[in-house]
């Protein structure tokens, strides 16, 4: 279907990261597939989601979980066919869903067959160059070893070639040559084939790294943001409406990803997410709102993509060595829990399982400035598995239903891609969808209202942000303004009730508000009026007459964002 004309749509987006492999097993063989995922598009339709992110369904050895591809344009034949992805991707559309898949460009599996073929070609030849390839390990010594707890260095001697191979990830993970115009070539290609059935972006996997250079860490340079305008500008020349999002620079200012607005159209904040966790931890709002004062402006039409937890570690690699050690502390006690430089666990766990603490981190997340990316099963608030190794841990069967394998698949348990979680706290019997939907104060249903409101204004997706001040710096408090509408975000992050006096915006003073998350009925709110606020309440303040308006728009059915 054709999808609907929506300016910077991804502006607006709610989008929902999911593994094919672990969401829904349709033909019973113990893993997911895209037949699943269509069966339960109606899931993520009433969940309010509007774009779905696909982590890698490309075949592969899945040595690292499908970010170790082996042929780029052909499905893993266990997920399904080109035939069933495409008929995914029509059936999202048709459900007002985009779809942006992952693209691994930095590297391959060490089976691709790009790399069985350059390391038996030539030394110098074309072929041989599609990888980095080197007669000493000792180049490019300024970079640094990202999976330090599975790796000692980024080259691998590859006897076949008789060199030395560069990997930043896994050593089964050879680097592409961006230096070779083949590469280049080869990798616009793929872009375009996948355009071609439909994808309405990608996810650009470890962006920062494509290319190296000797004496710098080789990240971030200037020659990857001349490749990505070029790749920008070759996706604007043919297609319509497509966007990019950056997985890039995880311990800085991600903002020149952006370029000029000529660049990719969305990146993730990296250095917000660890602050989110240190203010919850520290009952500070200041953590947030530093970094929020020291992100640069993006440029127009550009939008940092927001999130709590995803696929891989929580990295902390953004954050001082002291606030490290306080993340580690509070959040991973156990070190079964750590991983090279991040934390291996699911956010309810984190949230130590705590529902008000739960509502305020997604409260959060979707009214701070960005779109919001939510993790499949964390809606729900499903555990994690730290007796799995790397992250496995966190990438267990989604939860459907208490029925055997939580409604996941009706394989045999043992034919299982990974085993449930099953434990009394947060196993499928206790923690699943169908039980949550079943019960109108669950998180789900939480959390399907929260989208519904920040769906209805448009200001939560487009809307600047000032924050206010206030005389207890327990309590945030911002303000999001466009047009006509101003929403005031107050959230209390302590454990403990706490009373705030904010300096309200002149536009919401003395007038009827009302809270468009609570139960709160409409309210006069005074400048010198304290607010009281319970433990880890959080509001979003609206003018009652825009609320009302906003409402009237979306019951009428034109407020649908596509
Ligand atoms: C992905 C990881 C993956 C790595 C290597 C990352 O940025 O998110 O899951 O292991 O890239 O591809």
């Amino acid at each position: 279907m054709k999808a609907v004309a929506a300016p910077a749509w991804y502006r607006d987006a709610i989008i929902y990261q999911l593994h094919v492999k672990t969401f829904a097993d349709a033909n019973g063989d113990g893993l997911g597939d895209f037949d699943g995922l269509i069966e339960r598009l109606p899931y993520l339709s009433r969940l309010g989601v509007t774009c779905v992110w696909l982590l890698p369904f490309y075949v592969s050895p899945l040595r690292d979980d499908g970010y170790d591809v082996a042929h780029y344009e052909r499905v893993d034949p266990r997920y399904g066919s080109l035939k069933s992805f495409s008929r995914f991707v029509d059936a999202a559309h048709a459900a007002g869903i985009r779809v942006i898949v992952d693209l691994v460009l930095n590297h391959t599996s060490d089976q691709h067959p790009w790399f069985q073929a350059s390391r038996r070609a030539p030394a110098g030849s074309a072929k041989r160059n599609f990888y980095v390839w080197s007669a000493t390990d000792t180049k490019y010594a300024g970079a640094r070893v990202i999976f330090r707890d599975f790796e000692s260095s980024n080259w691998t001697w590859d006897s076949t070639a008789d060199a030395f191979y560069w990997h930043r990830f896994f050593h089964h993970q050879p680097d592409l040559n961006f230096d070779n115009p083949h590469v280049v070539r080869a990798m616009l290609k793929v872009v375009q084939f996948w355009l071609d059935r439909g994808v309405d972006g990608f996810r650009l996997d470890a962006a920062a790294h494509v290319f190296e250079r000797e004496g710098t860490n080789c990240e971030n340079l200037p020659e990857t943001h001349a490749f990505l305008k070029r790749l920008r500008s070759d996706i604007d020349g043919r297609y319509r409406d497509r966007i990019l999002l950056a997985e890039a620079n995880q311990a800085g200012d991600a903002r020149p990803y952006f370029g000029d607005g000529d660049e990719c159209h969305m990146a993730f904040h990296f250095p917000l997410m660890p602050r989110l966790f240190l203010a919850l931890e520290q009952e500070r709002a200041a953590p947030i709102v530093d970094i929020i004062a020291r992100t640069a402006e993006v440029p127009a039409g550009c939008q940092w993509a927001l999130f709590l937890r995803n696929h891989d570690e929580l990295t902390l690699s953004a954050v001082t060595a002291d606030e490290r050690e306080v993340l580690l502390n509070a959040y991973a006690p156990d070190p079964r829990m750590r991983l090279n430089k991040g934390i291996r666990r699911r956010l309810a766990p984190l949230m130590g399982n705590d529902r008000a603490r739960l509502d305020l981190a997604h409260a959060l997340l979707l009214a701070l400035p960005g779109t919001p990316v939510l993790y499949y099963g964390d809606e729900i608030g499903m555990g994690d598995n730290v007796a799995l190794g790397d992250r496995e841990g966190l990438r267990t069967p989604m939860q459907w239903s208490d029925a055997a394998n939580g409604g996941f698949s009706r394989a045999a348990q043992d034919r299982l891609v990974s085993p449930l979680i099953d434990d009394d706290e947060f196993g499928y019997p206790t923690v699943n969808v169908e039980r949550q939907f079943r019960d109108e104060g669950s998180l789900l249903n939480r959390i399907v209202r929260l989208v519904a409101v920040r769906r209805r204004h448009a200001v939560f997706g487009r809307g600047t942000t000032e924050f206010l001040l206030t005389d207890n710096p327990r309590v945030l408090a911002f303000v999001r303004r466009c047009e006509d509408e101003a929403i005031v975000v107050v959230a209390n992050l302590a454990r403990t009730n706490q009373s705030v006096t904010l300096a309200w915006p002149e536009e919401v003073r003395h007038q009827p508000l009302v809270d468009l998350i609570g139960a709160t009925a409409p309210s006069t709110l005074d400048a010198d009026q304290q607010t009281e606020l319970a433990p880890f309440a959080c509001h979003w303040f609206c003018l009652e007459q825009v609320a009302r308006r906003a409402l009237a728009v979306a019951t009428d059915g034109h407020a649908a964002l596509s």
